[in-house]
């Protein structure tokens, strides 16, 4: 079964923990509001794969929140993209219950991600989050999606959705359409600050590990001085020295500026000088963001509109497709 917009559809999930950084931005946000004529794009801030890990619930309300209006100052528009938080449309929770039951032990227990979770929350291994990527086949499922863009780190759960939705039409009768990864583009892979052989992550503890979309002035001048780099002194684009290599990529992606330039740029320079060119870089880029989220979030009750009208809005499209399998499962 498929939709019958002229758009494709895509399907993001983003999880409401940890703090949105750079990485994500210039990874996958800036694409994805780019992408708003292009697709028909709906985003999801998962808060129900939130609390697989144990939360602190005033804190996961304040951070979905949170999110959801980083997203909206980023420049995802409610008039082109839909934007709503998982636990508003109860049908994800109730279609991952019926794939719960047609998804056999043997395909979940191979799951990586669960084995990597459970090996670093030994004193929390819930159901839900062996259960996890069920859930996230029936946020993927219920709309129909034709892609999901995806990190190496979800292709085996794509991949299990693909297996279920298959196997379903077959025994049941059409339901689902089967949706394809999408393949992020590459180019934009921001290192961690403090260790350029990682990817910059929002679970990485150190605290110059990641520049977050909302650190201050300050905060960013601090983090990029501390950034990790080597003791050679020329600044040219060289992979092998993955710090500087790092710094100058996230310039090169901010100022829009040729390698060949940049490196004239620098040329007899020192690294002091261009950590604070790249933190003035980063800090003037964003701020737009910085701004429209501190008018967004003065109104509490705004951002809490605008994903209840998204999610009004699109409701009918779940609901749609967990009637059909309820129906053919014999479910009354
Ligand atoms: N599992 C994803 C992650 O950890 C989040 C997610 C939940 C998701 N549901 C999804 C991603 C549906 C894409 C599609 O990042």
């Amino acid at each position: 079964m498929s939709h019958t917009s002229s758009k494709k559809r895509v399907f993001s999930g983003i999880q409401p923990t940890g703090n949105i950084h750079l990485g994500n931005y210039l990874g996958a946000v800036r694409h994805w509001v780019d992408s708003q004529e292009q697709y028909e794009n709906i985003f999801c801030v998962v808060n129900s794969h939130a609390i697989t890990i144990r939360q602190n619930p005033q804190e996961l309300q304040n951070k979905t929140y949170e999110l959801a209006g980083i997203l909206l100052a980023c420049g995802i528009d409610t008039k082109k993209s839909h934007l709503f938080i998982q636990s508003q449309i109860d049908e994800h929770a109730a279609l991952a219950w019926i794939l719960d039951c047609n998804i056999p032990m043997g395909d979940m227990s191979r799951m990586t991600q669960f084995k990597d979770k459970s090996n670093k929350n030994p004193k929390n291994i819930n159901v839900g989050l062996f259960n996890y990527p069920a859930l996230m086949a029936a946020d993927i499922l219920l709309y129909q999606a034709d892609f999901v863009p995806v990190g190496e780190d979800q292709k085996q759960h794509l991949e299990l959705t693909r297996d279920v939705a298959m196997r379903f039409n077959r025994d049941y009768g059409e339901c689902f359409n089967i949706p394809e990864p999408m393949i992020p583009q590459v180019g934009a892979r921001v290192m961690g600050l403090d260790n350029p052989q990682s990817k910059m992550s929002k679970s990485a503890q150190g605290e110059n590990h990641a520049i977050f979309l909302l650190d201050s002035p300050d905060v960013i001048t601090r983090k990029c001085k501390k950034a990790v780099t080597d003791s050679q002194s020329n600044i040219v684009f060289d992979e092998s020295r993955a710090g500087l290599y790092n710094l100058l990529c996230i310039y090169e992606i901010f100022t829009q500026k040729s390698r060949k330039s940049i490196e004239a740029e620098f040329e007899g320079k020192g690294y002091g000088h261009l950590k604070m060119a790249l933190a003035e870089v980063i800090i003037e880029s964003l701020r737009p963001i910085q701004q429209s989220y501190a008018k967004i979030s003065q109104d509490k009750t705004y951002i809490q509109s605008v994903l209840t009208k998204s999610a009004d809005s699109i409701r009918p499209i779940a609901k749609n497709t967990y009637e059909n399998a309820k129906r053919l499962v014999g479910l009354v």
